[in-house]
């Protein structure tokens, strides 16, 4: 069977955001693509049963994969911060292990990383600036990328802004859907997102794969937006009343600082010239992805 250019896949974490997009992307291309997932049930062709809080990798063995994409993590910063030994036993301890295994097997890796690993308190960091996580998912993450470069693994690791679905879901969701229905909402005006698309990522990832390239990489938007920004931006392109869109400074109750960082942006000159993979500025990803979003329900405006 044709192969497609990352040859046989393994998506870890196929339920996840940015597996979902990989699983549909591989198989674009003509991948034979396995996922793995621990909801009950998994049954599908192709659908490998994998909880990292307790794995047995057995399933797994039967298969050689020329390339795995590692998705699955504890995503919640939150979960991590409150739950640090089991968080990190999921996202560090069997998460190596698997990949050990993978790579033991010849298996190319690609980590899902995370700006988290920075303080954000440089401008645009590029992949050689000094780390300093201040919160657990991100030290969890730096923990991880240390470990692949101790160990020498054939991994590249991919660290990525703000993820966005195609459709509206998370903050956006909930601002789209209160406007609609002709109700204010709060928008940070001390907080900013460098998004990145989900699709991107999955492509910028595939290729990672695909040329069996290791080290770090940058990905995410050329420069950032506020919050309070982005909300009035949807709300223009939405035909929706901007003047529900209220500025709100976010406190520290709300949004700890360990969670915030003061710029969101990373330097993403190395994906963009060597893959290459187009940096899009976040007005252009936002543009796009609010001029998708379906309109809302008649009245409700
Ligand atoms: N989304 C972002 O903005 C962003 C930004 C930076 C980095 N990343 C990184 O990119 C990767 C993908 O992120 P995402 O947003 O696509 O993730 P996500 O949608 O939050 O999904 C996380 C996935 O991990 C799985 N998972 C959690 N605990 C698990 C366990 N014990 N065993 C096996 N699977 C487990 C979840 O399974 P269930 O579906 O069963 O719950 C879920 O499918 C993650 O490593 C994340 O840290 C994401």
């Amino acid at each position: 069977m044709e192969q497609g250019r990352s040859g046989r896949a393994l998506v870890v974490g196929g339920d996840s955001l940015v597996g979902s997009a990989l699983k549909l992307h591989c198989r674009k291309l003509g991948s034979a693509v396995d996922t793995t997932s621990r909801r009950p049930g998994v049954e599908a062709p192709g659908a490998v049963f994998l909880d990292l809080g307790d794995p047995d990798f057995a399933a797994l063995q039967n298969n050689n994969y020329d390339v795995a994409f590692i998705c699955a993590a504890v995503t919640s910063m939150q979960a991590c911060q409150g739950e640090p030994a089991r968080s990190r036993r999921i996202n560090v301890d069997n998460t190596l292990d698997l990949m050990r295994r993978l790579a033991d097997r010849g298996t190319h890796l690609v980590f899902l990383s995370s700006s988290q690993v920075f303080d954000g308190e440089t401008p645009m960091p590029d992949e050689a600036a000094p780390t300093a996580p201040k919160n657990e998912y991100g030290s969890q993450k730096l923990a991880v990328e240390e470990a692949i470069e101790r160990d020498a693994l054939p991994a590249a690791v991919l660290r990525v802004t703000k993820v966005l679905a195609d459709h509206p879901v998370g903050v956006f969701k909930g601002w789209f859907e209160a406007l609609a229905k002709g109700e204010p909402v709060q928008a940070a005006t001390n907080m900013a997102l460098s998004p990145v698309m989900v699709g991107d990522v999955a492509e910028a990832a595939e290729r990672l794969a695909a040329g069996r390239h290791r080290g770090i990489w940058h990905f995410g938007s050329s420069d950032e937006i506020v919050y309070f920004d982005a909300a009035r931006l949807m709300a223009v392109m939405r035909q929706l009343p901007v003047s529900l869109v209220q500025g709100a400074e976010l406190t520290e109750g709300q949004v700890p600082e360990i969670y915030r960082h003061r710029y969101v942006t990373l330097n993403c000159e190395k994906i963009a010239r060597t893959l290459p993979m187009p940096i899009r500025s976040a007005r252009d990803i936002l543009d796009t992805l609010f001029a998708g979003f379906p309109q809302p329900a008649a009245g409700a405006r």
